[in-house]
């Protein structure tokens, strides 16, 4: 028998540590033994694999110590992987860390397995490996077989549209709560916790703090980290906005490619389609295209509004969505896993 990887989950209670125990099990990922780890608030509490209960036990310095742990999911926040990140690689752990932390270290690979698989191997500088942020994953998914099909990307621009997901689980309960009050007639603006605004009924426009240069940081880590994935200097220009869905992020993506290229849609669904984990879902006479409705719950970047611009041949307009808890963060940090054991197990 193959062998079976010892696993820890830091933030197993939180959204995207809940996802990654569904994943693994569906993927049938070969789970030795799992150390669900959280804040003191959740120890003791309990969390079923595949049958079996185990024991939330609370993060500490020396936790991992002893455990054998082979694989380290990090999800809990950037400060507490840029606190304890270091811990679980002392003790022989490779970390997969879904936080920003680490994401542009440059001795840190950033991955999603279906465009830099090879980047990985460069797991030992740190025993670190990045899990980028998730608006990011879902875009360079999509443009990833558009590089290869028409070379250089001189230009992207996108305008997201958020789930509260990104927020953890206190952005959907935030969003829950806001519309079960509407209707009750008794909203209450000061018990927001997750939101800056009311995201009931609303849209943000801002994720993340602002940056000098007038962008938030979300906005700029889809800047830098698409170009540190796809290995290529590609200005991509966002502008980033929540919206009250509960966990698919969408994103209305405009590519600019060299003066020479005349964007073939049918080519370019084509690419799409036969890339991995991407599905085209395009046919506006009927009405079909994907949403967060149809995203949720799979592993799929689907796409979709596919269309030349108007004006510029070269220029390519289409929508991108897929479910920010998986696509975005479990499944791709399952995903790195899979590929880590190929090249290491
Ligand atoms: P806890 O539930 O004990 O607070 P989400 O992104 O859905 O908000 O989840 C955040 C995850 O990070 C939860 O599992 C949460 O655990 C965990 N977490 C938050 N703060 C800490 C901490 N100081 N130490 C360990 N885990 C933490």
């Amino acid at each position: 028998m193959s062998r079976l990887y010892n696993i820890a989950i830091v933030g197993a209670s939180g959204a995207v540590g809940e996802e990654l125990f569904r994943v693994l099990e569906e993927q049938n990922f070969p789970v030795g033994d799992i150390l669900p780890l959280a804040s003191a608030r959740s120890a003791g509490s309990t969390i079923e694999f595949k049958g079996k209960n185990y024991t939330v036990e609370e993060l500490t310095e020396d936790v991992f110590e002893g455990r054998d742990i082979d694989i380290a999911f990090f999800s809990a926040g950037g400060s507490i992987s840029a606190k304890y990140a270091k811990y679980a690689v002392e003790a022989g752990a490779v970390v997969i860390d879904n936080t920003s932390h680490f994401r542009m270290d440059p001795n840190v690979p950033l991955v999603v397995p279906e465009v830099n698989p090879q980047d990985i191997a460069s797991w030992r500088e740190t025993g670190i490996i990045a899990n980028p942020n998730c608006s990011t994953i879902q875009m360079v998914l999509a443009l990833k077989p558009l590089y290869n099909l028409y070379g250089d990307i001189k230009r992207v621009d996108v305008s997201t549209y958020q789930a509260t997901s990104g927020a953890g689980k206190t952005g959907m309960q935030e969003l829950v709560q806001q519309m079960q009050d509407f209707f009750a007639f008794k909203l209450d603006q000061s018990k927001k916790k997750a939101f800056t605004h009311q995201i009931a009924l609303n849209v943000i426009p801002q994720i993340d703090k602002p940056m000098p240069n007038g962008y938030t940081k979300e906005e700029m880590k889809m800047t830098n980290e698409t170009a540190k994935i796809m290995g290529a200097n590609i200005p991509v220009s966002a502008t980033c906005v929540r919206v009250p869905v509960l966990r698919s992020h969408s994103e209305a993506v405009t590519v600019r490619f060299a003066d020479s290229v005349e964007v073939d849609v049918e080519k370019v669904r084509a690419a799409l389609n036969a890339f991995d984990d991407v599905e085209v879902m395009d046919d506006l006479e009927h009405s079909i295209y994907p949403m967060p409705t149809i995203s949720t719950d799979t592993d799929i970047t689907f796409v979709g509004r596919v269309r030349k611009d108007i004006f510029e041949d070269n220029v390519l307009h289409m929508w991108v969505v897929a479910d920010q808890v998986r696509v975005g963060a479990a499944t791709n940090a399952v995903r790195i896993a899979q590929k880590w054991i190929e090249l290491e197990g």
